[in-house]
């Protein structure tokens, strides 16, 4: 159900044009990167811990700030340039500070408080899921468990299962004494669990075109400001991959980034970049239609007043940075291992991936199609309750409530279920993140080219997963907890319920049990050979004449690819702020 726009104090109405001369100061107040993209194909994410503290602090921020931090307003005077000349945008950066920054720099508790107690965010009935509504004032460290990163139960240790645990649940087991080697931590993992008196206070983000310059700029960041108080903990690069349409690509080899909520006019300029500003319309046509699954989000749901700015009506916006290895061997013998269990032959073989996902390679939803290339790859105008964008039943959108096109497991089922699911009016959409990660890691082969098993990468690859929000817990934290690792959260078999069941089993890409991974805290998935309810090729919304009698679901555990390798929750506070002293 579409959601009638509210308007907060002092935010605007999306889609929001960036240059209207009203639109200005707000957006020469907000970092850049947060209401789109930047764009850049690589990126220097360094973490910091301050050594310094209160006002000689803040005067670093600000140092720092000047020097590095790209406006919302110039980011949009950038992309206007390349899009009509081609010219690319300068070094762009964000500084995010986590919240042992505000407490170094001396805030006080009751503007931390009124700040950031996520309180008024909570959905009602989701207080004994997130007692703590306050996830940013304790870190990601501390909702560890709830969210799966390491374990809440060590008791359930199945000693077959412990090489292949995430390194994180090894420390566990290592602390707890039950098993004796010490595993091997990354910079970034010791920070998040604040081993050798480490910790991040704050993460500089660098992005370029240009891989030299943008690690030459990284390497005088940190030459200049390690002497005036910074102590750089980790630095993770990001690499984006590109499949053959210059697509970007994540490591299992599937066009990543197509589904995200659009806050700006220019998100709807299509085409090269030297094109001239196109209405949307145009955009529609070349991109899909928006009337059954509407991108256009209202800026409540990533946008949060920034009040310790001395500038009245500054934003900001809360940032989730989780650094996620992929093992893409494992992944892809399980895509096989899945196809043989089905019985899939030719093309066919290609949806156990796509059941996985809910999406083929190329971006076709399964929902749509049960090939890929059958529709344009990028369309995201679906739902999965035969109803369109206002919550209307329409018979042009394909009504999968019993789950026989896209799994309940899929990745982009899981995260967007595109319906209410009964938390009240809007219940889902108001939980949608803003997407901004980057792949890492080299590769002998790119995704799409062809691979032997040999070129397959079991580990030191994966996405740097970050995105922005207005509220942490009702967002990624709920996402992640109660959608991706709940084994019974599948939304309605039948319209206009819940429809919980204990078999549906965690998100296949980023479900995590808070026993421990491989104890038996993943149970199996369902998955049928047959699509729709049918053998058959069609992209027709057919549920209406199911036939069943041959849809028996193959029960086969899909999960534990993506290892969670360290991260922590930032905000990413106004300009104002940042370079107030
Ligand atoms: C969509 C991959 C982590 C939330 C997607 C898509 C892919 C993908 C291939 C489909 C393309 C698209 O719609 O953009 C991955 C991989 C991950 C990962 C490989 C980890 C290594 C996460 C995490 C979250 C998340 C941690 C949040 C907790 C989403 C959302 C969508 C999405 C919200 C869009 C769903 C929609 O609107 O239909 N992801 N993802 N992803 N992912 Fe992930």
């Amino acid at each position: 159900m579409t959601k009638k726009q509210t308007k907060p104090a002092g935010l605007p109405f999306s889609p929001l044009d960036p240059f209207a001369p009203q639109n200005k100061a707000m957006l020469e107040n907000l970092q850049g990167n947060i209401l789109q993209g930047h764009g850049r194909n690589f990126s220097a994410n360094i973490f910091i811990q301050f050594s310094i503290t209160g006002k000689q602090l803040k005067d670093l921020i600000s140092k720092i700030s000047v020097q590095y931090v790209t406006s919302a307003f110039q980011q949009a005077e950038e992309s206007k340039y390349f899009k009509r000349f081609g010219i690319p945008g300068s070094l762009f950066g964000n500084f995010f500070l986590a919240a042992t920054a505000y407490n170094k720099m001396g805030v006080g508790k009751d503007l931390m408080s009124a700040m950031f107690k996520d309180q008024d965010n909570v959905p009602p009935g989701a207080e004994k899921i997130f007692p703590q509504s306050d996830s940013f004032l304790k870190g990601m460290t501390a909702l560890g468990a709830d969210l799966g990163d390491i374990p809440a139960d060590l008791s359930a240790v199945d000693p077959a299962a412990i090489a292949s645990l995430p390194a994180l649940q090894k420390w566990k087991l290592f602390e707890k004494k039950v098993i004796t080697e010490e595993p091997e931590l990354e910079p970034l993992e010791k920070a998040y669990l604040k081993l050798d008196g480490l910790q991040i206070d704050a993460m500089l983000l660098l992005a370029d075109d240009s891989e030299p310059y943008l690690l030459r700029e990284t390497r005088s960041f940190v030459t200049e400001f390690e002497k005036l108080g910074i102590q750089v903990v980790a630095i993770e690069l990001g690499k984006a991959l590109r499949n053959n349409e210059g697509e970007g690509i994540e490591h299992f080899g599937y066009v990543d980034g197509r589904s995200q909520p659009l806050y700006l006019t220019t998100d709807f300029e299509m085409g090269n970049p030297r094109k001239e500003r196109i209405n949307e319309k145009a955009f529609r046509k070349e991109s899909g239609d928006i009337d059954l699954w509407d991108p256009k989000a209202p800026l409540e749901i990533l946008l949060k007043e920034d009040l310790a700015s001395n500038v009245p009506g500054s934003f900001g916006s809360y940032f989730v940075f989780r650094k996620l290895e992929q093992d893409v061997l494992r992944f892809s013998m399980a895509e096989q291992n899945l196809a043989d269990k089905l019985k899939l032959t030719g093309k066919d073989r290609e949806r156990a991936g796509a059941m996985a996902v809910g999406r083929f390679r190329d971006g076709t939803p399964l929902v749509l199609s049960s090939t890929d290339g059958f529709l344009p790859g990028k369309d995201n105008n679906f739902r999965y309750d035969g109803r369109d964008a206002s919550g209307n039943p329409n018979p042009r959108s394909v009504d999968d409530s019993l789950g026989l096109k896209c799994p309940f497991q899929a990745h982009i089922r899981k995260t967007n279920p595109r319906q209410n699911v009964g938390e009240g009016e809007d219940g889902d959409q108001s939980r949608r993140i803003t997407r901004r990660g980057i792949p890492y890691g080299e590769r002998i082969k790119n995704p799409n080219a062809f691979q032997a098993l040999d070129d397959l990468p079991t580990g030191g690859v994966g996405l740097l997963f970050a995105c922005f929000q207005s509220s942490i817990v009702k967002q990624f934290s709920f996402m992640q907890k109660t959608w991706a690792n709940n084994t019974g959260f599948k939304v309605s078999s039948a319209p206009g319920q819940d429809g919980s069941s204990p078999e549906t089993g965690i998100d296949t890409l980023i479900g995590q049990s808070s026993q421990l991974s491989g104890a038996g805290g993943n149970p199996d998935h369902n998955w049928r050979k047959e699509y729709g309810g049918h053998h058959g090729h069609t992209s027709l919304p057919d549920v209406g004449n199911l036939d069943l009698s041959h849809s028996h679901p193959t029960r086969f555990n899909f999960s534990n690819f993506v290892k969670f390798r360290g991260g922590e929750f930032f905000f990413a506070p106004s300009i104002p702020f940042l370079t107030q002293s």
